[in-house]
């Protein structure tokens, strides 16, 4: 709060003492110094920079450069950033993102493209240091710090040696996107774009591609809070995003008595598909959605925040966008559910 006892305005429009001017892509944005650099370049229309487990850290999906080097953005206080230079996967020099994205789309290093602009930020700052990305060890190692549920990492190194040798990608054909669309959609049951946009993030991610004023809803208690923005649902929610589990670790199978030289028991796994649900609706519309491509292993195809978002916009007259964090779709997503009713 102020000293005046009003809440500072979460995306000031005009710099004033309080407030920290950052530079994006070439772009000056003024920004509220309390908040994070994610929440920051989300808001202001910077949305290749995912937010797959804001404040955790630990996906590595919201990385991009800060005078080169890269940070994950969502636990970056915008108070560091005075006077940085900040680079998104949409600001690197064209021919680079280009090499980038054909590279990751020859190789299969994309699918969904949830995490792909974080991870080309971060191997475009380890080369920009001039690390030799066809030495695996290096891209190995720059790997540590990302998630990626639907490829494989070979097809990211394939990929990270292409764009080190300036080549398309030698190691495989040409591919015909169309086709693969084609084939996806057949495989999943729905629409995929497959080229070298998916791969830098634009594939059409239902919480990029709201309208900027629809009105935004959280989960709170059995139902749901609908807030003007998103700070706003949750604040009435009484959320407040922290680095915790809240999920209790444990075997989920009891081991049949027997004669067992070993038994193994791991704990229950969220799979944990990068995208986080959101879905938004127009009153009287249809309903837009997660991305059914992706490692999602078939938690997307539960269509219950659908209704939801089509009944709010109903209730509310207005366009209205349903959003699960990753602690939600941890606690409350399909696969979660599942385990708990079988
Ligand atoms: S590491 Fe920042 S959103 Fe996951
Ligand atoms: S392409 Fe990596 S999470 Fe989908």
């Amino acid at each position: 709060m102020t000293d005046a006892g009003v809440p500072p305005d979460p995306n000031p429009t005009a710099a004033t003492t309080s407030t920290v001017v950052l530079a994006v892509d070439g772009v000056e944005i003024i920004a509220d110094p309390n908040r994070m650099l994610l929440d920051v370049l989300r808001l202001n229309g910077f949305v290749s920079v995912k937010d797959g487990c804001s404040p955790q850290g630990q996906c590595g999906c919201c990385t991009v450069l800060v005078d080169g080097a890269p940070r994950v953005a969502c636990v970056t206080p915008v108070r560091r950033m005075k006077g940085k230079t900040i680079t998104t996967v949409d600001g690197l020099a064209p021919d680079r993102r280009n090499l980038w994205a054909e590279a990751l789309t020859a190789s299969g290093g994309s699918q969904c493209g949830f995490c792909t602009p974080g991870i080309i930020c971060r191997l475009e700052g380890v080369a920009m240091k001039g690390a030799d990305l066809t030495d695996r060890d290096v891209v190995d190692k720059a790997l540590l710090a990302h998630l990626c549920r639907c490829t494989g990492w070979q097809t990211i190194r394939e990929a990270a040696t292409a764009v080190a040798i300036g080549a398309r990608n030698p190691e495989r054909q040409p591919l015909d996107n169309e086709a693969a669309a084609r084939r996806a959609f057949i495989e999943g049951g729905a629409p995929q774009l497959v080229g070298p946009e998916v791969a830098l993030g634009r594939g059409g991610f239902a919480a990029d591609t709201a309208p900027h004023d629809a009105l935004v809803a959280v989960p709170d208690g059995d139902g749901w809070f609908v807030g003007a923005d998103l700070d706003a649902a949750r604040v009435g929610a009484g959320k407040v995003q922290g680095r915790r589990s809240t999920v209790r670790a444990e075997p989920p199978l009891s081991v049949p008595a027997g004669d067992w030289v070993h038994t193994l028991r791991t704990c229950w796994i969220e799979p944990a598909y990068l995208e986080t649900d959101a879905v938004w609706c127009e009153p009287g519309g249809e309903p837009v959605g997660p991305l059914l491509n992706g490692g999602a292993f078939g938690a997307k195809s539960d269509d219950s925040l659908r209704d939801v978002a089509k009944r709010l916009a109903c209730e509310h007259g207005r366009c209205v966008k349903v959003v699960y964090d990753r602690e939600d779709v941890v606690a409350r997503g399909t696969a979660t559910r599942r385990r708990w009713n079988r």
